[in-house]
């Protein structure tokens, strides 16, 4: 009899968690789609997308040249793919459009960021085969900046007197559309690329504790490592919060698309170091650099709490051991994301959802503001724990 009581009242605990999570998650869909909605009535049919907020707190749009300009049409295919609305998918095909001409744009590594998220979610969601071409075609100009003595992507083409071949652990997060290129087109060179892109960034970007290097600068000649430096983070030798989340989401995204367990150690390690730092706050919305000096007076940056939290939420399907910890985690900073500490009121911060967020610190760029990849893996987060808790 006592049995049965303790069974019963588990069962009724159980189905409590879930109901709340589930309420969760539906509150933040309707509170995503009032931000979206309203965002859409500023803007219009714009011809550029929005990406952050200016001085007065008003949206400013971005070029398609931005590395963030696929964030908003994929905020918008997200929604569609929750609510099936139309008016959604309308929009997303008007604000994916506004991205199109950076399938030809080799002078940068952000092509997935571009158009991943744009065209990558299009395409997953319609199977329009002009998508499917663009995918392919950003591919191949991405692998342009392959260089195969370093075995791995440029990131960037400017500061060339400072760095010969830099490149950032944010790339990682490139990969994911050379490996939809490669099952897309049937041409298993974008595979091998993004394979031993990670490979190498596995090799070089990592520090013994599996904290980060933002940026390794490699020799063309030889292949070797010149140095390992910032660019965003507090110095050379610390953890930039949201190049860590880069490196969490793009060795669990490498698994899922591999099923390569040397990824999916370095995904754990990496939430290891994340889940034992002493400096994580105990919400897990983790201040901008792990090892800045003024912890804990200094600015949180939600971007990368919603990064880690998308990516915790994958590895907790994924991972062949604490899976419950990792959701745990994830359900823990999305609660904190969606709380009034993080989470602006509709009509208010330029009616992007996360406040809060941190771009360039060291060069006092974009910081304590909303940036639309933080609602990006925001929205992306909900619909992955939505998936999970059905
Ligand atoms: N990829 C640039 C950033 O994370 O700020």
């Amino acid at each position: 009899m006592k049995n049965i009581i303790s069974l019963l009242c588990f069962l009724l605990f159980s189905v409590t968690i879930k109901s709340q999570q589930t309420t969760l998650t539906n509150q933040n869909f309707s509170t995503i789609e009032t931000h979206l909605e309203n965002m859409l009535n500023k803007i219009g049919n714009a011809e550029q997308n929005p990406g952050l907020t200016d001085k007065d707190g008003n949206v400013k749009l971005v070029s398609s040249k931005n590395w963030i300009s696929g964030f908003f049409p994929g905020c918008l295919w997200y929604a569609y793919e929750y609510s099936k609305d139309e008016k959604y998918k309308v929009a997303a095909q008007h604000f994916t459009k506004n991205v199109e001409a950076e399938q030809f744009n080799a002078t940068t590594h952000d092509m997935g960021f571009k158009i991943y998220c744009s065209f990558g979610n299009g395409y997953r969601l319609t199977h329009d085969s002009h998508y499917k071409d663009v995918i392919i075609q950003s591919a191949k100009t991405l692998i342009t900046r392959f260089n195969p003595k370093t075995g791995c992507i440029r990131s960037w083409d400017h500061n060339r007197d400072k760095w010969q071949f830099p490149v950032i652990i944010d790339n990682m997060m490139n990969l994911e559309l050379l490996f939809e290129a490669a099952k897309l087109s049937g041409d298993s060179i974008y595979y091998k690329i993004a394979v031993t892109h990670a490979n190498t960034t596995l090799k070089n970007h990592f520090r013994n504790d599996y904290s980060t290097w933002h940026v390794v600068n490699y020799d063309t000649a030889t292949g070797a490592v010149i140095s390992k430096v910032t660019a965003q983070g507090y110095s050379d030798e610390s953890c930039w919060a949201r190049g860590e989340a880069w490196g969490l989401y793009g060795y669990t995204m490498c698994y899922r698309e591999t099923k390569n367990k040397r990824y999916l150690e370095q995904a754990k390690k990496i939430a290891e170091y994340v889940l034992t730092n002493k400096n994580l706050p105990e919400d897990m919305v983790p201040y901008w650099d792990y090892n800045a000096p003024n912890i804990p007076n200094e600015e949180r940056d939600a971007s990368a709490g919603a990064i880690m939290c998308s990516a915790f939420y994958e590895l907790s399907v994924l991972s062949d051991n604490n899976n419950q910890k990792y959701k745990a985690a994830a359900d823990k900073i999305l609660a904190t994301l969606s709380s009034p500490a993080f989470s602006a009121a509709p009509g208010t911060n330029g009616n992007f959802i996360l406040m809060h967020s941190v771009g360039a610190r060291p060069k006092n760029s974009d910081v304590n503001v909303p940036l639309i990849y933080a609602d990006y893996y925001f929205i992306e987060a909900n619909l992955r724990k939505m998936y999970m808790d059905r």
